[in-house]
């Protein structure tokens, strides 16, 4: 016996396309445990200020196409104060709350365990665009943005052709370069400059030479915003050394952009099943764990393991770019 009257749910870090979906299948898997569930808004901001709204079938009905996520979010540094936390447990408490879903990333799961270990019941859902979560292989929003991205890119190399230019596209991921290689790879780079490898500017200059030399009409280098040459660092690299590459150089950063717009079947997949999987957890007792993929099935992992854990990116995968830049 679980003993769930009511639970909450948030939002919380840099919004990932997918995140509705997860908010909409919570919220439905828990009333039809027979639970009331309640919407925080703003993420842990919104938590120790109390603003938490009832949500129903109704209020979380044809949400799922749309990006964002309906609860909002908020970066909460100070979040990081044990005072601060209490003050949320005493929030969730006094709106008689008997556990709590978090659906975000790193620093969203951090202060989901931090909660959980002062002894309030919390399920972390894995959601951010940049996949560097250790306790899932992909999460939520991850193949919006590589989408995105992804159209960018192409449209990048049509006028890249017309002109005979190299490009340098940055994407987002903070200190994980897994949607630098997914998109480089997938867009087909010269080359892909990530945190985990890092690759210094001459040799950046030496393969897209070589890409002048064999005669293609253009290059694209896909930089992760991570890396210790970022795309301006790079860029400003090539100002003073522009007779290096062959190339009319232009440099292109994605931002945000990559976090926007409707998510993809994949993340309203994805979302579904993890929101589903949480409430799925809290069913059967289990609390401190984060909901994730793992060989294509809902699995969870203990927070305590996932937190501070650096996700690595696949060498091969590495590895396999570095042969198709030909
Ligand atoms: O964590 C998601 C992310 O989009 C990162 O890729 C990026 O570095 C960061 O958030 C940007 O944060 P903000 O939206 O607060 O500027």
């Amino acid at each position: 016996m679980n003993g769930i009257k009511r639970i909450a749910v948030l939002t919380s870090g840099g919004d990932a396309p997918g995140m509705n979906a997860a908010v909409r299948a919570v919220t439905r898997c828990a009333l039809a445990q027979g639970w009331d569930v309640l919407g925080v808004l703003r993420g842990y901001a919104g938590l120790v200020e109390g603003h938490m709204e009832p949500l129903s079938g109704r209020t979380v009905s044809n949400i799922m196409q749309r990006g964002g996520t309906i609860l909002g979010s908020a970066r909460c540094p100070e979040f990081e104060s044990e005072e601060v936390r209490w003050e949320a447990v005493r929030q969730l408490r006094q709106n008689r709350v008997d556990a709590l879903v978090v659906i975000g990333g790193n620093g969203s799961q951090t202060g989901a365990l931090a909660l959980d270990n002062m002894g309030f019941p919390v399920v972390g859902v894995a959601s951010t665009i940049d996949n560097d979560l250790a306790g899932s292989e992909v999460t939520i929003g991850v193949d919006t943005a590589l989408n995105i991205a992804l159209e960018a890119i192409d449209r990048l190399k049509t006028t890249a052709s017309s002109h005979q230019r190299a490009f340098l596209v940055e994407v987002m991921g903070r200190k994980c370069g897994y949607l630098a290689l997914m998109a480089g790879l997938a867009g087909g780079a010269e080359i892909v400059l990530i945190p985990e490898r890092e690759t210094p500017p001459e040799e950046v200059a030496r393969q897209l030479r070589a890409a002048y030399e064999h005669g293609k009409r253009h290059a694209l280098a896909v930089v992760a915003e991570g890396a210790q040459y970022n795309a301006a660092k790079l860029d400003s690299w090539f100002q003073a050394h522009s007779e290096r590459i062959g190339f009319d150089l232009r440099t292109t950063t994605l931002g945000h952009v990559q976090r926007g717009g409707t998510p993809t079947a994949f993340d309203r997949l994805l979302g579904t099943r993890f929101g589903a999987g949480a409430v799925e957890a809290l069913t059967n007792g289990k609390r401190g764990v984060l909901v994730g993929l793992k060989e294509g099935k809902i699995s969870t992992t203990s927070l305590a393991e996932v937190v501070g854990v650096r996700k690595s990116i696949d060498p091969e995968l590495f590895q396999l770019a570095s042969v198709l830049d030909q």
